[in-house]
């Protein structure tokens, strides 16, 4: 989308991803700790988007995605998921693996993006083979 650029992000925007996951999940506080990668979207100066990556060991996990409200369907939350998948690729991670509500339609996202449903129930765990 013009006018959005996509960044790992920095400490600085940790207020800015902190604002836009209470407005997304109300319920999830942001937990940056070692391991946790995020990347952000931005607009004109504001986070619009983040993708949080947690690596732990082996292991490369989608924690989260999500984009405002109003600039959905526009190809932010695809370039923000392309971002973190490089990402893994670069530093090693064959595989990227996430847990997912099965009714909600980022699942369509991400079956989009390369990702099988290993799990199915009422939470899908899908899984990227190497990073393809
Ligand atoms: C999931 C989410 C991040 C997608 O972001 P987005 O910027 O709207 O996604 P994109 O525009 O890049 O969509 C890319 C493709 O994914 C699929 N897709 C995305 N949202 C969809 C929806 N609501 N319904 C159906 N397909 C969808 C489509 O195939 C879409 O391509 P198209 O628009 O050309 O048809 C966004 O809907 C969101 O923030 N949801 C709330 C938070 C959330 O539930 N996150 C996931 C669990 S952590």
């Amino acid at each position: 989308m013009k006018g959005v650029s996509v960044r790992i992000a920095t400490e600085d925007d940790y207020g800015g991803i902190a604002g836009l996951m209470e407005e997304l999940f109300p319920r999830k506080a942001m937990n940056a700790g070692t391991g946790d990668v995020y990347f952000v979207a931005e607009a004109c100066g504001a986070i619009v988007g983040f993708a949080h990556i947690v690596l732990r060991g082996e292991k490369a996990v989608l924690q989260g995605i999500g984009v405002t409200e109003e600039l959905r369907r526009k190809g932010i939350g695809a370039l923000l998921l392309e971002s973190a998948i490089a990402y893994c690729r670069e530093i090693g991670q064959s595989d990227v693996c996430l847990k997912v509500k099965a009714l909600n339609p980022a699942t369509r996202l991400y079956a989009k993006k390369g990702f099988f449903v290993m799990q199915f129930g009422d939470v899908c765990s899908m899984t990227k083979k190497e990073a393809t």
